[in-house]
């Protein structure tokens, strides 16, 4: 498709030179968009063309060949290269190549201006549709998982130290609920977003009478932007998206996190499967979580797109600046390491196995139920102080003498407080401990399930 002639050629003496052109090209990435342009370009000519700017009979042509090229991008028919400048000028081009004199007016009262960021909000609501179907297919699994583990305890951590036990399901149900704000968020930046920008041309409008609600219809646009200037130089919908998927990524990344550290030998607290590891070139017995420490790493590039798009917004005089055509790697870069991730990520811990014993054993003892211990003696009325140093004084007991507060006797408890009576241990057996919390938000079993519940409501509704 390379033609001399560009179509903003008109004030030039002198050709783009050969480096000017590659230097400034975007079409080797944002051709892309080309199904989203010819759907604008569609709409555009439409309105035009009702409003009287342009002929019926030549809307009827430039949609027609619209469509024509669409199939033969689609096919691979049409090649581009640098000299095509940008995703816009080389449909334009090929429409004027194949229908004359009537493709030249389709661009009337429009600008590059407003028609990339047209591209880019058609293209970002559609992809932020799918990432949301990978969200909601692993919130799925969450819950499946929720529901078939409910019955297993783990210890939970703080600052990377045996904590208190919890449930395993209530540890997949922390990830649910953050995944559930993703969601919400990234409707959020959808809503947002779904407005139309054509019209605004270059920064000022039109003077021709167009018909903006019209071509929003067409292109199922709630609502059209409201100031022509700000339509060409905001970008804030791809920053919050790029945020919006920074957040996902760092949730998975997390998780990640455990899922390394748990099938290390040392916890032996999963079993990823075969399929979803790698193995060692050298140590033949290695079999390693590569998929996990892609995603964590992955993380590292999404936050490298979401500080490029910052950085590329910050200094930016009114109203559009080519640095602009920046704003597409790191946007296509964010869309796709999300998408990746998602999809993967869901089928790996699908095909994940928990090892209930090993958390089990790795629950009990270690003061996990420490707290426990305090809050009977809050039950017995003490005050919460007073108890926490008594149970101290039990634990620094305990490590003296080697012992767990599991298999201390009424008696050595009754040294530090003379109020314990023997249901002390089955106050701090590891069930009842997890089943003791049991209100909103808690790890017990009861709240689990209330919570899995509300869960299955919502994910089905997506
Ligand atoms: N390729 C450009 C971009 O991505 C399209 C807009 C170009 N407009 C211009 N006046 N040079 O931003």
């Amino acid at each position: 498709m390379a033609i001399e002639k560009k179509p903003w050629s008109g004030r030039f003496q002198k050709p783009t030179a050969p480096n000017v052109e590659k230097f400034t090209s975007s079409i080797h990435y944002d051709q892309r968009l080309y199904s989203y342009d010819i759907e604008g370009s569609i709409a555009h000519a439409t309105m035009l063309a009702e409003q009287g700017i342009i002929a019926k009979a030549e809307a009827q042509k430039i949609v027609l060949a619209l469509k024509n090229i669409l199939t033969d991008i689609a096919k691979g028919k049409i090649k581009f290269n640098a000299s095509d400048e940008d995703i816009h000028m080389a449909i334009e081009r090929e429409l004027i190549s194949r229908i004359g004199e009537a493709g030249g007016k389709l661009h009337t009262a429009r600008s590059r201006n407003d028609q990339i960021v047209l591209d880019v909000r058609l293209f970002l609501r559609t992809e932020i549709k799918g990432i949301l179907a990978l969200v909601n297919d692993l919130q799925i699994q969450l819950i499946k998982l929720a529901k078939s583990e409910i019955k297993t305890i783990m210890p939970g951590y703080t600052h990377m130290q045996k904590a208190q036990p919890v449930l395993l399901s209530h540890y997949f149900l922390a990830f649910g609920e953050m995944f559930a704000r993703d969601t919400q968020r990234l409707n959020d930046c959808k809503n947002r977003l779904n407005i139309l920008p054509l019209g605004a041309a270059a920064l000022a409008g039109t003077s021709l009478p167009i018909d903006r609600k019209r071509t929003a219809k067409i292109l199922n646009f709630p609502a059209i932007s409201k100031n022509s200037m700000d339509t060409v130089a905001d970008r804030d919908f791809i920053a919050e998206f790029i945020f919006a998927a920074s957040l996902v990524m760092m949730h998975l990344s997390r998780f990640c996190e455990d899922l390394i550290l748990w099938s290390s030998d040392e916890f032996g607290f999963v079993e990823i499967s075969d399929a979803y590891t790698t193995g060692s070139s050298i140590m033949p017995q290695k079999k390693n979580p590569d998929i996990a420490e892609l995603i964590r790493g992955k993380t590292a590039r999404v936050y490298g797109d979401l500080f490029a798009i910052m950085t590329i917004l910050k200094g930016l005089p009114m109203t559009y600046n080519r640095d602009l055509q920046e704003d597409k790697e790191p946007l296509f870069d964010a869309v796709d390491t999300v998408k990746d991730c998602l999809a993967i990520f869901a089928e790996m811990i699908k095909h994940t196995k928990f090892n209930a014993a090993k958390m089990y054993l790795a629950a009990q003892g270690g003061f996990s139920t420490a707290t426990d211990v305090a809050e009977y003696l809050v039950e017995k009325g003490l005050p919460f102080r007073r108890a926490h140093e008594i149970v101290g004084n039990i634990v620094a007991y305990c490590l003296k003498n080697k012992k767990e507060l599991e298999n201390l006797t009424l008696k050595e408890y009754q040294k530090f407080y003379d109020g314990f009576t023997d249901d002390i241990q089955k106050k701090i057996k590891l069930e009842n401990v997890v089943n003791s919390r049991k209100h909103t938000g808690g790890t017990a079993k009861a709240a689990v399930l209330e919570r899995i519940r509300e869960f299955e409501k919502s994910s089905s509704k997506i």
